[in-house]
């Protein structure tokens, strides 16, 4: 596995391998490496020659400086884990390295940037499109991973290759969970013994939205997802939403969307978490 912290010098490498006509499956991510992050490297090794992963906590994409600071790093363990992953480039940049200069690319991405992540962290979209547009220049690859936890990130990238024309493919992977249901990210290792205990209940209640809908109205259950959380002290709810996955807009009725999916964000003290599940409705109620 070859480990690179330059531009120029991955980006050498990187040539070498397009002249052999090498497919190159890319996975993005800020590290602290869990099975969420190793399934898309998995994917990434199934479909393509190499598979490269960068480790790069961007700054210009937190809101919240606290939550920047607090972010873990652990390159030492990443890269152990992913010398046995199959992964055979690791790109891990320093913040002079990527950004010289402060970047201020400004980006539009519509109505899908107006909800949820977009409208609860000002700026955070237009901070991951400007670092995923940077390090699709320098790794240039034929199919980049992303995973459905993050799954308005996910139509975000869609939507800045198209606008971009970039002929990249964008493979969506789905939610790994810990075995008690509890959606895999960095951020899990921040939260406390107790804290880890009743995270469960965010998936738990997702599942029992997803599995009444056929039931009870849209609006009965999302009421009755806010009131079960309001009632669990340690958590305080930033918002939840069932919306269309295409366009990501918030529906009112069952029958608004053929596809809809419920969305939520909670923080548990200064943590924040996000999980989303779909929702299988396949006949109109009001
Ligand atoms: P990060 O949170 O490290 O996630 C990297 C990738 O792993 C993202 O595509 C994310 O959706 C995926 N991922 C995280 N947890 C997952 C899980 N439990 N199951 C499946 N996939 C999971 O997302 C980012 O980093 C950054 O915003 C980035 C795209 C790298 C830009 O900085």
């Amino acid at each position: 596995m070859q480990i690179f912290t330059k531009i120029n010098d991955i980006k050498a490498a990187i040539t070498l391998l397009k002249s052999k006509k090498i497919r190159i499956g890319f996975v993005p991510t800020m590290g602290a490496l869990h099975n969420g992050h190793l399934s898309l490297i998995s994917k990434a090794n199934a479909e393509n020659d190499i598979t490269v992963c960068s480790i790069f906590v961007n700054p210009v994409q937190f809101n919240n400086t606290e939550d920047f600071e607090k972010y873990p790093v652990q390159n030492d363990k990443d890269i152990e884990l992913l010398r046995y992953s199959g992964c055979e480039i690791v790109f891990i940049p320093t913040v002079k390295e990527m950004y010289p200069e402060p970047p201020n690319e400004k980006f539009n991405f519509g109505t899908l940037e107006d909800v949820m992540e977009g409208a609860f962290r000002p700026g955070h979209f237009n901070g991951v499109a400007i670092v995923v547009k940077k390090l699709f220049e320098i790794i240039t690859p034929d199919s980049a991973y992303f995973g459905e936890k993050d799954f308005q990130q996910l139509m975000i990238i869609k939507s800045l290759v198209k606008q971009l024309n970039l002929h990249i493919e964008i493979v969506s992977c789905p939610i790994i969970r810990e075995s008690d249901g509890l959606a895999m990210s960095s951020r899990n290792i921040r939260l406390t013994e107790h804290q880890r205990k009743i995270a469960p209940e965010i998936h738990a209640l997702l599942k029992k939205c997803a599995d009444h809908s056929m039931e009870f109205s849209l609006e009965q259950v999302k009421s009755e997802f806010v009131r079960s959380i309001e009632a669990i002290p340690e958590f305080r709810l930033d918002y939840f939403e069932i919306a269309d996955e295409g366009n990501l807009q918030p529906i009112s009725n069952w029958s608004d969307s053929d596809t809809p999916r419920a969305f939520v964000a909670i923080f548990m003290d200064k943590v924040r978490l996000i999980d989303n599940m779909k929702i299988f409705c396949n006949f109109a109620k009001s």
